[in-house]
């Protein structure tokens, strides 16, 4: 075996430690996205193939690699841990790409005009939303822009307000800029989370000058309504705190669903009050191409934080995106309905086949949030989690489940711990993948829970 994928898979999975592959493994080199593409056209199905198996084994990525090495488990049945996408990329990133590769010279980028125009004209098309270009940030990264907007307005030591369970990447941001985090907990009607405003506001102190709100909420999936969007706006205006409305999953909205941006909300006040963060990284899976942006209505917030940011963008990542904005809406409108379509899957199939598991189909994301309190319970989870907890490492009950589920089924999830206040007894779930390989995963962690 030489090459897949593009990809020496036999060194790299030499140096990696692993021996065999992956089940599902699609040979073809990146131009080939593009060749089965049209092959795919040609013959009069969609456009764009989602439904073969790309195998992603050998490419270091964390969804796969990282739980292959983790858990020596070369055979891992599915990575469907952190949030990104297994499928090809649209072709007409490959193709930019493959295009500015044959000029082999890479010294420094000067962003061209034509990048940031198509940021604006993306926004104002997919969602009517004027970004004025004096306002826009370009960042590497949502998180980069969180850090510098947080170093703007919370000062080491200040709380920050969070809906939890939330994205567990939020901690990190406040770690690296000294701040606090203020968890409020969701209400939970058996899966069904909405915000509690009035806990909301018990939670506000003096010392509280920031907000992340997650639109859509990773991990819960939620897409949050107008109104929610005001009570909260108006209440964070109320004690001037900073609306930081991270919007990076809002193209994907499932059927019956809908996304509001914040900086469309009706009132300028409360517009004026906030920093909205985008990218294309989830939308078009680029998250390692490392480019993000940022805007705020209120020039006085988005000149701190650019005072606060440098953002170092490469070549090929700014040339990636500004393909997916200019030429991607097509790939990405097939996509979201065969997302939507993985999301009906996976709650049909648990509610049919895993009487132990409990789960409400996301409104957005691609990201499935599973309670799985009776299999924490059936296996002992609390009392494991004690016993292997020392005074260096402390290992939670939801990390006992996710390392069974990796041992069991071979499947590699999230544990529910790091998403904050609420985390407990869940397991995040990506669902991004192809339906054969989203089908075994499914069968192999019922057949795991038979077994119990
Ligand atoms: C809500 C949310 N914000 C930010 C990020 C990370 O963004 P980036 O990779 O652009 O820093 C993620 C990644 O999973 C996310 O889910």
């Amino acid at each position: 075996m030489a090459k897949h994928d593009g990809l020496n898979r036999r060194s790299f999975l030499k140096r990696a430690g692993i021996t065999a592959f992956a089940a599902g493994a699609v040979g073809g080199g990146p131009l080939a996205a593009v060749a089965s593409a049209a092959a795919a056209e040609a013959a009069g199905n969609t456009k764009f193939d989602f439904d073969t198996p790309y195998s992603r084994v050998g490419t270091d990525s964390v969804k796969w690699d990282q739980q292959i090495r983790t858990y020596k488990k070369p055979n891992l049945i599915a990575g469907m841990g952190i949030a990104d996408m297994d499928f090809r990329c649209a072709p007409c990133i490959t193709n930019a790409l493959a295009e500015r590769i044959k000029h082999e010279n890479w010294g420094y980028l000067d962003m061209p005009k034509d990048y940031t125009d198509a940021i604006g004209a993306w926004n104002k098309k997919r969602y009517n939303l004027e970004i004025d270009p004096e306002s826009l940030v370009l960042t590497t990264g949502v998180h980069p822009g969180l850090i510098a907007a947080l170093r703007s307005i919370s000062p080491p030591g200040t709380k920050v307000l969070l809906n939890t369970p939330t994205y567990n990447g939020f901690y990190g941001d406040l770690r690296a800029t000294g701040t606090l985090p203020e968890d409020v907990p969701m209400r939970n009607d058996s899966g069904k989370f909405s915000i509690d405003f009035d806990e909301f506001e018990r939670h506000i102190s003096s010392d509280t000058h920031a907000y992340i709100l997650c639109n859509p909420q990773n991990p819960t999936g939620n897409m949050w309504s107008q109104e929610d969007l005001m009570k909260i706006g108006q209440i964070c205006l109320q004690h001037r705190i900073v609306v930081l409305a991270d919007e990076i999953h809002c193209d994907f909205v499932m059927k019956g669903a809908k996304y509001t941006p914040f900086a469309s909300l009706p009132d300028k006040k409360v517009v004026n009050n906030s920093i909205t963060f985008k990218a294309c990284s989830k939308s078009f899976s680029l998250a390692a191409m490392k480019n993000a942006w940022c805007f705020s209505t209120n020039p006085d917030l988005i000149a701190k934080v650019r005072a606060n940011n440098r953002a170092d963008i490469t070549t090929l990542g700014m040339v990636a995106n500004k393909a997916a904005l200019t030429e991607g809406a097509e790939w990405l409108d097939q996509l979201l309905p065969y997302i939507d379509s993985n999301h009906e899957m996976v709650a049909n199939y648990v509610k049919a086949n895993m009487p132990m598991v409990k789960c409400v189909k996301a409104q957005g994301t691609y990201l499935q949030w599973l309670d799985v309190t009776a299999v924490a319970d059936k296996i002992g989870a609390k009392q494991k989690a004690a016993s292997m907890s020392t005074g260096k490492r402390m290992v939670s009950p939801e990390q006992v489940v996710q390392d069974w589920f990796a041992e069991n089924a071979k499947v590699a999830l999230n544990a529910g711990s790091s998403y904050g206040t609420g985390g407990q007894n869940h397991q995040r779930m990506n669902i991004a993948t192809s339906k054969k390989t989203l089908q075994a995963a499914l069968d192999s962690m019922a057949m795991a829970l038979k077994k119990l």
